[in-house]
C-alpha cells in the first residue's frame, strides 16, 4: 500500500507507544513506525503482551499493528524513510556533574539528534515530543545543521499532555494539542504539516500554535501547576489532622469556586510518576540559571511538601502502631504511582516500602498491574519483602494495610473477610482516602485517613 507520509517515532516508551498507536488509528493514510534502542522493548510491542498497561491500548495496537503501525529496532532504516520524526526518548533528571539532581539529562535526546543527522538523506520535520528545557529546540537545530549536507530540518515542539491511566482517551480527545515552531517561512510550513496531521481527529480550535519557546515552557508549567495543586491540598491535609477539619469537606467547598475548580484536589500520600518531580526540578534549575532564585524557591517548595507528606505518612504509621514496626507485617495495597497503570516510577510506594523495611517491618506488596516493576524497584533492598497479587492473600496475617494506589478494586473488597484473616489489632492507613472509613471502624479496624480525624478502638491521645 502507498502511504501519504512516513511518520517515525524514536522512543517506544509510555509516550511513544500509545501516542503513535492513536496516530496510526486516526491516520490510516500514513505509515507509523516506532523504533527504540532497546530491542526487548520492541519485541514486547510486537508480542501479545505489550510492555505497558493502558486501558484501551491493546485493542488499538491489535487493530493497527502490521497495517500502518510498525515496531522496529532498525533506527537507521526508520530515519532514512521518515518525513516526520517524533523524538520521544526519556529525559530523566541528571544524576552526575553540573546540575546533578536538578537539570534534565539530555544525553539520550542528543544521541537521537546525532542519529537523525547521520542517517538522513531527505528533508525531515523533527518534532520534540519529549519534555525538554526551554530552548532545547535551538540546540537540536544547531546539531542538525552542523554539517553542510544540504538537508533541510525543521524542528517543532509538540509536548505531550497525556496522563498515564487515561492516555488513550487523552490522546483521542485531547483538551488541546500544542505546536510550537520557529517563526520562519519553513518553520511555519512545517507547523502546518503537523496541524493537518492532528486535524484528522482533533477539532481545529483545540490545536494551538505558539512560538517554540512558549511551547517548550508550557509543558513544564502545566506539570508544575498540576503538582502544585496536589502539594497545596496535601499541605492543608496536615493542618486538618491537627484541627479536626476534614480535607474532603474543605476540598469540596474550595473546589466549588469556579475560579478554582474541583479537579486535582484529592489529598493523598503524595504525587509520583516520572514527570512531576523531574519537570519541576528542571523548571527550578532554569530559574536559578537565569538568577530568578525567588521563583525557583517557590516551585521547589512543591517538591518539599510532597516529600514531607510521604514522611508524615510513615511517621503516622509508626506512631499509631505503638512506636514500633519491628517484626510487624504490613501490606501495601497498590504499588503503581496511580490507578490504571503499571508504571511505578517515583511512586510514593517505593519510598514508603523502603522506610517500613528500615523500621524492620515485613512488607507484602499487592498490585494488579505493577508487581513486575515493584520487584525491579526494590531489587537489592534489605529486608523481608513478598509480592502477592491477590489482595486477600496479601493481607492475610498482616498487622496493617496501607492503601498506596487508588485502584477501584480496593473499594470493592470484602473487608470483613480481610479483617478476620489479619493479626489484631488491625490498622488501615488510607493513603488515598478511597475507603468507607466508618464501615471499616465498625468491622473492627483502626482507621487512619489523610487529612481527617483518625478513628480507633483505643485512646489516641
Ligand atoms: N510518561 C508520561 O506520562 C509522559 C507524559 C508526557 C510527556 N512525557 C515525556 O515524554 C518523554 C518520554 O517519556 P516516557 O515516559 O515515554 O519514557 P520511557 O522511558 O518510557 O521511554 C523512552 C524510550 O526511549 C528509548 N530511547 C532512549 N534513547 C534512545 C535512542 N537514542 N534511540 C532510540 N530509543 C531511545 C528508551 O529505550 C525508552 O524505551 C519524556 O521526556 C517525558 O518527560 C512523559
Amino acid at each position: 500500500m502507498q502511504f501519504e507520509k512516513n511518520i517515525l517515532c524514536i522512543g517506544a516508551g509510555y509516550v511513544g507507544g500509545p501516542t503513535m498507536a492513536v496516530i496510526a488509528q486516526k491516520c490510516p493514510q500514513h505509515k507509523v513506525t516506532v523504533v527504540d534502542i532497546n530491542p526487548t522493548r520492541i519485541a514486547e510491542w510486537n508480542s501479545p503482551d505489550l510492555p505497558i498497561y493502558e486501558p484501551g491500548l491493546d485493542e488499538i495496537v491489535k487493530e493497527t499493528r502490521g497495517k500502518n503501525l510498525f515496531f522496529s529496532a532498525d533506527i537507521e532504516g526508520g530515519i532514512k524513510e521518515a518525513d516526520i520524526i517524533f523524538v520521544s526518548v526519556n529525559t530523566p533528571t541528571k544524576d552526575y556533574g553540573i546540575g546533578a539532581g536538578k537539570a534534565a539529562d539530555l544525553q539520550y535526546w542528543e544521541k537521537t539528534a546525532r542519529q537523525i543527522l547521520e542517517f538522513s538523506e531527505s528533508p525531515k520535520i523533527v518534532v520534540e515530543k519529549s519534555t525538554l528545557p526551554v530552548r532545547t529546540a535551538q540546540a537540536m537545530e544547531k546539531i542538525l545543521t552542523s554539517t553542510n549536507n544540504g538537508i533541510r530540518f525543521d524542528v517543532l515542539s509538540n509536548p505531550e499532555f497525556l496522563s498515564e491511566g487515561t492516555a488513550i482517551a487523552d490522546l483521542q480527545e485531547p483538551d488541546r494539542v500544542l505546536i510550537g515552531s520557529m517563526e520562519t517561512e519553513s518553520g511555519l510550513k512545517a507547523r502546518d504539516v503537523l496541524v493537518e496531521m492532528y486535524a484528522n481527529w482533533v477539532p481545529r480550535e483545540r490545536i494551538i500554535t505558539t512560538n517554540i519557546w512558549s511551547s517548550e515552557l508550557s509543558k513544564l508549567v502545566a506539570n508544575a501547576f498540576l503538582a502544585q495543586r496536589v502539594s497545596s491540598i496535601n499541605s492543608i491535609s496536615a493542618l486538618c489532622e491537627k484541627t479536626g477539619a476534614d480535607i474532603s469537606e474543605v476540598a469540596t467547598a474550595v473546589g466549588m469556586d469556579s475560579r478554582i475548580g474541583n479537579k486535582f484536589l484529592n489529598a493523598s500520600v503524595g504525587f509520583g510518576g516520572s514527570c512531576f518531580k523531574k519537570d519541576i526540578l528542571n523548571l527550578v534549575y532554569l530559574c536559578r540559571s537565569y538568577g530568578l532564585h525567588e521563583v525557583a524557591d517557590y516551585w521547589e517548595s512543591v517538591i518539599k511538601i510532597n516529600q514531607y507528606q510521604q514522611e508524615r505518612f510513615v511517621f503516622k504509621m509508626l506512631n499509631a502502631m505503638f512506636n514500633t514496626l519491628s517484626g510487624k507485617k504490613i501490606c501495601l495495597f497498590g504499588f503503581a504511582f496511580k490507578a490504571n497503570t503499571g508504571d511505578t516510577r517515583e511512586s510514593p510506594a517505593i519510598f514508603i516500602a523502603k522506610r517500613l523495611l528500615e523500621e524492620n517491618a515485613e512488607v507484602v506488596i499487592s498490585d494488579p498491574k505493577a508487581l513486575k516493576n515493584a520487584r525491579a524497584d526494590l531489587k537489592g533492598v534489605n529486608g523481608k519483602i513478598s509480592y502477592v497479587e491477590d489482595p486477600y492473600g496479601a493481607a492475610c496475617g498482616c498487622h496493617a494495610i496501607a492503601i498506596m494506589t487508588e485502584w477501584d478494586l480496593y473499594q470493592n473488597l470484602d473487608f470483613e473477610k480481610i479483617y478476620r484473616s489479619m493479626a489484631k489489632p488491625c490498622f488501615i492507613f488510607d493513603g488515598r482516602n478511597i475507603l468507607d472509613h466508618e464501615k471499616l471502624l465498625k468491622i473492627g479496624f483502626n482507621v487512619f485517613p489523610i487529612g481527617k480525624p483518625a478513628m480507633a478502638h483505643f485512646d489516641l491521645s
